[in-house]
């Protein structure tokens, strides 16, 4: 069969059933298991929507409770993993980090080359556990503090921003950190979980899936917009300013960090809430400069770009959030990696499931037949 059609970027190409998460970028409404994202992160903690993720229903409460048990018995990473951390250039990016430290971690999985579904579920908790530790150690490594050790009683979400930052966490901080985990846990098909898909297909292991997923998170199209989100706030500095800098961005037809989604042609429903927690903790922790900033950025944006379906995406807001919940900025794109990491792992799960190789073509466009020149006459 010839193939005819070309779908750069893979625009709108179905490659999997899923009933995982549903975007609907018309409406700007986004479902997990059909649950809307907005109930979630009302009503629901980030280790129910792991649960939910992995098994495709929600837990019981006996089940919620073994779960997260399980979550925290995985928390704590091996010495070796450490040690090898401990030898990493300190001026690394992250995200390198992450990298080489998840892939050091599959080295120590028992289960590692164990394909049956109930190891991979094993194996995606231990995933969702050590990579948040792991996150949280390069978060200290790079700035060149003494590790905090995982709590065993802890949430989740607190004992990350604990293990991040240091400090005892707040009620409204421990919050906002569960609902940036379950903002970001799963969405669909992006880039990184296409990736997953594609390491996946070829019956690799989970780990090389999840690692897949990271290397494509890194770019700045997609999980690394959030840091570059933030770097123009800060560079913008007051709200007075930011008319001037969006208009000569645009006029320098520069892409303004944060904004525009491939699926969402509406207003991304994360960035709503992202938004209101914002609003929350600039009012706790008396510093609304951030919020002031961004909003000035969206007003202008709105204008400009008025008919286009730009609209601030999941990245535009986070980076302020996680900025006064002490998280450094160089950890964002690491924290929504480590956040993803159960959407990838479910999404190949699901795909194991009814497997089949990915293999897309390319359409050759070249010469044919060309006469090979020796290499004195080229
Ligand atoms: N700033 C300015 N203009 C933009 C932006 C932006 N952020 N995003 C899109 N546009 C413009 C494009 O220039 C284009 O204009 P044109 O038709 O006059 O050429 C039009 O909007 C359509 O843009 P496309 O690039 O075709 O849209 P696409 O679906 O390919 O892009 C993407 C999606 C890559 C996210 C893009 O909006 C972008 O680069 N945004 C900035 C980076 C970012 O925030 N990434 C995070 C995405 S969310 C996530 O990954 C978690």
């Amino acid at each position: 069969m010839s193939v005819v059609e070309l779908h750069k970027g893979l625009d709108n190409i179905i490659v999997k059933e899923t009933v995982l998460s549903y975007v609907d970028g018309e409406r700007g409404r986004l479902y997990y298991v059909g649950y809307p994202i907005e109930e979630l992160v009302e009503k629901s903690t980030y280790e129910e929507v792991c649960f939910l993720l992995l098994h495709r229903r929600l837990p019981k409460k006996e089940e919620l409770a073994s779960f997260d048990r399980e979550l925290k018995k995985e928390r704590e990473i091996p010495k070796e993993v450490i040690d090898a951390l401990n030898l990493m250039p300190r001026n690394a990016h992250p995200m390198d980090l992450l990298k080489a430290g998840i892939a050091l971690l599959a080295l120590y999985d028992p289960e590692l080359n164990v394909h049956e579904k109930e190891a991979n579920i094993r194996k995606s908790i231990r995933l969702i556990s050590k990579t948040a530790t792991l996150t949280a150690y390069i978060s200290r490594y790079i700035r060149g503090l003494d590790y905090v050790q995982p709590s065993k009683e802890m949430s989740h979400a607190a004992n990350f921003l604990h293990m991040v930052t240091g400090e005892e966490i707040d009620e409204l901080s421990a919050k906002v950190m569960d609902v940036a985990f379950i903002l970001h846990a799963e969405h669909e098909l992006p880039a990184s979980s296409m990736a997953a898909l594609t390491a996946a297909s070829t019956l690799s292991d989970l780990y090389s899936a999840i690692l897949a997923g990271v290397a494509a998170l890194k770019g700045p199209l997609h999980g690394g917009a959030n840091e570059k989100a933030l770097e123009m706030i800060l560079e913008i500095g007051s709200p007075e300013r930011a008319e001037q800098y969006v208009i000569d961005a645009l006029r320098a037809k520069k892409r303004v960090m944060g904004f525009g989604h491939r699926v969402y042609k509406s207003y991304d429903p994360r960035a709503r809430i992202f938004r209101k927690y914002l609003e929350k903790l600039s009012e706790v922790k008396g510093n609304k400069t951030l919020l002031m900033i961004a909003d000035e950025v969206e007003k202008v944006m709105t204008r400009e770009m008025k008919g286009k379906g730009i609209f601030p995406n999941i990245d535009f807001y986070s980076g302020s959030v996680f900025t006064l919940l002490g998280i450094p900025k160089e950890i964002f794109t690491p924290f929504f990696a480590t956040a993803r990491v159960v959407g990838w792992a479910a999404h190949v799960l699901e795909y194991w499931e009814d497997n089949r190789l990915i293999r897309p073509r390319a359409r050759y466009s070249g010469p044919l037949d060309l006469q090979y020149p020796s290499v004195e006459n080229r």
